[in-house]
């Protein structure tokens, strides 16, 4: 079977109703991203970052996968599809796909400020102020914030480095490590791009899908089937 890999960021689950970060009307500017996702922010005002995740949280339970998670699902048919997603929802899990790496950590998981390393289970309960790991530290969101390290990124650096087709879809690539991982792809992996803005990529093998996600996957099945 080829190996498939798909980076989705934010983009993806905009049609299941979350909101993206850098559109207009997007969550950067709602928040100060200093504020909300970095450990400076953390350390400020804690109740406040406790309370974006919440919010998060509260809204991924009512919301559900869109057809564009359910198609990516649904190529384990014929490929080997490893997902790497920037996103900390849950919406890939839940349409069905199996291998998924999120670089960014995830929003169902808790851990404590002085360890990374070991993650609590907290489905879509809130976390408050003075809830404590069984370390005895304060709970905080198992969310990578900026200037802090991305374990999970030599993963997926790995598995780009295998892939024979690359997807990115719903991301603005403007955030790095994650962007970079596009320089990881070996010669010959066949590169394709769904976003509605358009992206100058030079890239050889490179095909942009100028669609929202759900429109756009259904462009790419037909693509794959094609060739
Ligand atoms: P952005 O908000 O930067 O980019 C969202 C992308 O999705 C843009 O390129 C949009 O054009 C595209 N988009 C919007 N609607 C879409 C749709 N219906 N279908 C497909 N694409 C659509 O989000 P990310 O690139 O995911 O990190 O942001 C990367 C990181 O920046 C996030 O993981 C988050 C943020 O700060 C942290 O908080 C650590």
């Amino acid at each position: 079977m080829k190996n498939l890999v798909v980076l989705s960021g934010a983009g993806i689950s905009a049609e299941s109703g979350i909101k993206t970060f850098r559109d207009s009307n997007g969550l950067w500017e709602e928040y100060r991203v200093e504020d909300v996702a970095s450990i400076e922010g953390w350390y400020k005002n804690k109740e406040l970052v406790i309370e974006f995740y919440n919010k998060r949280r509260r809204e991924l339970e009512k919301t559900s996968p869109n057809e564009a998670h359910k198609s990516i699902a649904a190529l384990e048919k014929d490929y080997h599809v490893t997902v790497i997603t920037q996103n900390i929802d849950d919406l890939h899990e839940r349409a069905g796909s199996t291998e998924i790496i999120h670089l960014h950590g995830e929003l169902t998981k808790a851990r404590s400020v002085k360890n990374d390393e070991k993650t609590y289970d907290i489905g879509y309960n809130d976390i408050h102020p003075g809830d404590t790991a069984p370390d005895g530290d304060q709970l905080r969101p198992h969310v990578v914030w900026f200037g802090e390290s991305v374990p999970e990124l030599q993963r997926a650096a790995q598995a780009v480095g295998k892939a024979d087709i690359f997807l990115i879809i719903g991301t603005s690539l403007n955030v790095y490590p994650a962007a970079g991982l596009i320089h990881y792809t070996r010669p010959g992996c066949r590169i394709y791009l769904i976003d509605p803005q358009p992206f100058r990529l030079n890239l050889e093998n490179f095909t942009q899908i100028q669609e929202k996600a759900t429109v756009g996957m259904k462009k790419l099945m037909e693509y794959l089937t094609e060739s």
